[in-house]
């Protein structure tokens, strides 16, 4: 059975380029799945807030999933910080200061894990779910050839050694669950804007060619998958 067939509640969780694009394209796609784009910007009557670097806010996420008369089926992390108004990735070490790191680490690497916590109570051991979330080549150590964007690249990877352990947690408490770090391929997003300029046009992804890779993965995996960095392609991502 493939995402289409899936019944119960999807939650899309940044409200981006990509979130945004994944929550459109999977309303289409999927019409027994009651999907929810949860973050800071809502715009629809199926958006949910959330701001995930505030532990209220999360308690208040998990009483709106609590409403749902239906099982949670689906959950994808699109959020994520390359940079903002008051923080460029660094070019080298004398870039690098503290505020810089910890708002790195606090959104690409313990809001993943914080979400993870929120959703565990209402997953169904009984039925297949998966949790994917988003992580980018950069964060692959064993990748690492040009350096630099230390915060960024820091706060991927680990992220991915967080999701990883959940994988095996959750491997046991629900067999038919599977976790994924996927690289969405460079896209043309706010988050990849300011830095296009060196990336060749075929491999510039739009969020809706982004949004179909990562679909048609999630929709392919197996719980014998799960734990698995995976780019765009399918292919595997050295940790
Ligand atoms: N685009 C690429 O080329 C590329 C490549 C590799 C990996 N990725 C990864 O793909 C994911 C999606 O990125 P994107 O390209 O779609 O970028 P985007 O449009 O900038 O989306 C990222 C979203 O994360 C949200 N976010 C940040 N802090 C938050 C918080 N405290 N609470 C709730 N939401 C928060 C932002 O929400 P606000 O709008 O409220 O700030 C933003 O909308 C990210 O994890 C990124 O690292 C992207």
């Amino acid at each position: 059975m493939t995402i289409r067939d899936w019944e119960g509640v999807a939650l899309i969780i940044g409200a981006g380029d990509i979130g945004n694009c994944i929550s459109d394209y999977l309303r289409t796609l999927s019409p027994s799945l009651d999907v929810n784009l949860c973050g800071r910007k809502l715009t629809s009557q199926n958006d949910i807030y959330l701001d995930l670097e505030d532990d209220d806010s999360f308690e208040s996420f998990e009483n709106k999933i609590s409403l749902f008369n239906k099982p949670l089926r689906l959950v994808i992390n699109t959020s994520g910080l390359l940079h903002s108004n008051h923080i460029r990735p660094e070019k080298r070490l004398s870039h690098i200061n503290r505020s810089n790191i910890l708002k790195n680490f606090s959104i690409n690497a313990i809001a993943p894990i914080l979400i993870a916590k929120s959703i565990e109570k209402f997953i169904r051991p009984d039925l297949p779910f998966s949790y994917a979330s988003m992580s980018a080549r950069l964060g692959s150590i064993g990748d690492n050839r040009l350096g630099g964007w230390y915060s960024y690249r820091a706060s991927k990877s680990a992220q991915n050694q967080f999701l990883k352990t959940l994988s095996i947690e959750w491997r046991r408490k629900f067999p038919l669950s599977i976790v994924s770090l996927l690289h969405p391929g460079t896209c043309d997003t706010k988050l990849s804007k300011p830095f296009q300029s060196t990336v060749p046009k075929n491999k510039l992804f739009t969020p809706s060619q982004s949004t179909e890779y990562l679909i048609n993965i999630i929709s392919e995996q197996k719980p014998s998958d799960s734990g698995k960095f995976l780019a765009w392609d399918s292919s595997i991502i050295p940790w």
